[in-house]
């Protein structure tokens, strides 16, 4: 099980409880606006599938499995940003990945550079890597800016199955030095301290 939980300025980054289901599925699997942006969501939204998710996210061990964090702010649950492990990218295939949504309501307030910023120096710290991957739909230019604002650059292309929208989609590869992330938002090491 994920244990750990990072505090940011106005955010608290901690692992998925059983009791998220309920607002899971409200602000997240059954909003077409954040599902339409991720490739791997059933739409219309099944409630199996968001209780598939919230099971294996409250039970993720972080030794093999990828880390899905939970963003709270004040106390309320309004989105997620998982720190994924290699293998979602075939162009990147040695390389950890990162993903992540927020509620409409959440969006347009600066809380998901802040929580990436803190997952990303979690991620770099805790796997001792050189870099880190994304994958971002061509035409999601808001996803695309908080990349860049990261210090991701694009690397290629490639097309990718969405479910929800059931076609294939143009996705930008995205692709981090550690050395460049850490020139714009500080030393993974340093901020996590002993946290890893
Ligand atoms: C992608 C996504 C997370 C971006 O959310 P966001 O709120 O725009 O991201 P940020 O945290 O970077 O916030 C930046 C916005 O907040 C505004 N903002 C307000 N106060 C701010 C502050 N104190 N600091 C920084 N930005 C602030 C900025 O002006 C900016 O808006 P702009 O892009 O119109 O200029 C969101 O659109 C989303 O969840 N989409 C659906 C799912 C998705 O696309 N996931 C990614 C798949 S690759």
């Amino acid at each position: 099980m994920l244990t750990t939980t990072i505090d940011t300025q106005s955010l608290r980054l901690r692992p998925f409880q059983s009791n998220d289901l309920a607002r899971f599925w409200e602000i997240g699997h059954s909003s077409y606006e954040v599902a339409r942006w991720l490739t791997g969501l059933t739409w219309p939204p099944v409630m199996t599938e968001a209780k598939a998710f919230i099971e294996q996210a409250s039970a993720a061990n972080p030794k093999t499995d990828s880390f899905p964090f939970a963003i709270d702010h004040n106390g309320q649950l309004i989105g997620g940003v998982e720190v994924q492990k290699p293998g979602d990218l075939n162009e990147f295939p040695e390389l950890p990945t990162i993903s992540y949504w927020l509620s409409e309501a959440a969006q347009g307030h600066g809380y998901m550079i802040e929580a990436c910023v803190a997952a990303l120096h979690w991620g770099f710290a805790r796997a001792a890597c050189d870099s880190f991957a994304a994958r971002v739909f061509a035409t999601n230019y808001s996803s695309q800016k908080l990349l860049k604002k990261l210090g991701f650059e694009a690397a290629g292309v490639c097309l990718r199955y969405s479910k929800p929208l059931q076609q294939d989609v143009e996705n930008i590869i995205m692709h981090l030095p550690r050395d460049r992330f850490e020139a714009l938002h500080g030393d993974a090491d340093i901020m996590m301290g002993g946290a890893v």
